[in-house]
């Protein structure tokens, strides 16, 4: 972890600084007002270890479904605290920072995707989680990283899939299973699709017993999988996973070291989860700015002011809500959260 990430030398964020004071005043305020704190797995250490939950964006989006808490604060980008909104519309959903956007969200817009449906009449769309609600509410059925492969499997075999928008992530499903009839929107994610094969295998080269934890939005993800085919990469320890699937897997492996190709903000789980590990990312300069917008001081602030409210208008909310809990239902096959 970065020295200056290191919940043991807190550093000022926003004139705020993380330390003991600091958790205790976040802990009292969410009390006080009824809150949930939930954190995606990018996000600071400090936040990740005041928040409630932590987790990925499947396990994230059940908990918001589920939980009792009036007010849900999300710690992650803006289309996680939607899809909370969407899936707990009676809930008050604050994120600390509305500015905190996705560039893979960005890459297809509803107009674009009623576009893209009719020029493939009959086709289902499956929408990636990282999506504005307008898109979701244009989908028959959303999936995560953690399911999108069991999301597509379960459509009929006959009827083509429109898949969006992560290319990367449509290029793994479509080899996984094996289906001809899948067509891929050519978005991307600016963090993962920087994390390219070349900088892998030669990491890889390097420490040649380490597993490889890949996020299947990397653009190592399908280089990855060919070359533990053609016998460049060792084929079992090359592991496409899930941010959360990415925690269990650290508990399970025998690996005394592991290659991490995602957003840095991982590690810090990754070595909560199995400290005898070592945990090193493929790429270091792997950080997503809109996950680092949620600081110590916008929580502070979300919570003593109660913004930003994230909204989501009831029209589009009803319609993607279905799509949302379709994804919820096939949940993660053979894993928990
Ligand atoms: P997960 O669904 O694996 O948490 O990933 C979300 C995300 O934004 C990856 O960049
Ligand atoms: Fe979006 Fe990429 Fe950031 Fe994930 S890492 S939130 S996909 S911009």
């Amino acid at each position: 972890m970065p020295e200056s990430q290191s919940p043991l030398n807190p550093q000022p964020y926003g004139g705020v600084v993380a330390d003991a004071s600091w958790r205790d005043e976040v802990r009292r305020l969410a009390d006080e007002q009824d809150a949930v704190i939930l954190a995606h797995n990018y996000q600071l250490p400090e936040i990740q270890d005041v928040a409630d939950h932590t987790g990925d964006s499947l396990a994230l989006s059940r908990i918001a479904a589920d939980c009792t808490a009036s007010t849900i604060v999300f710690c992650g980008v803006h289309f996680m605290a939607e899809t909370a909104k969407i899936l707990a519309p009676g809930k008050t959903v604050l994120i600390p920072d509305a500015r905190a956007g996705c560039s893979l969200a960005d890459s297809i817009t509803a107009a674009e995707l009623r576009e893209w449906k009719s020029e493939h009449p009959g086709a289902y769309v499956v929408s990636y989680i990282n999506t504005t609600a307008e898109v979701k509410g244009e989908t028959d059925i959303c999936c995560t990283s953690s399911n999108a492969v069991a999301v597509v499997a379960s459509l009929p075999e006959d009827r083509d899939v429109l898949f969006c928008p992560d290319q990367f992530l449509g290029s793994y499903v479509k080899r996984e299973t094996g289906r001809s009839n899948i067509h891929i929107w050519a978005g991307e994610c600016h963090v993962h699709a920087g994390i390219n094969g070349a900088e892998l295998t030669e990491r890889a080269a390097a420490e040649p017993d380490a597993d490889l934890f890949i996020h299947p939005e990397c653009g190592c993800a399908t280089s990855a999988l060919y070359l533990a085919g053609e016998g460049a990469l060792p084929k079992d320890r090359v592991k496409i996973l899930s941010t959360g699937s990415m925690v269990e897997e650290a508990r399970a492996t025998s690996a005394t070291s592991v290659l991490v190709a995602t957003e840095i903000g991982m590690l810090h789980q990754l070595r909560k989860a199995a400290p005898g590990i070592t945990f090193e990312a493929v790429n270091e300069g792997a950080s997503c700015r809109y996950m680092k917008m949620i600081t110590p001081a916008a929580l502070l602030r979300a919570l003593r002011e109660g913004r930003d409210e994230v909204d989501v208008p009831t029209d589009i909310a009803d319609r993607a809500k279905n799509a949302v809990e379709r994804m919820i239902a096939i949940g993660r096959p053979g894993g928990g959260e």
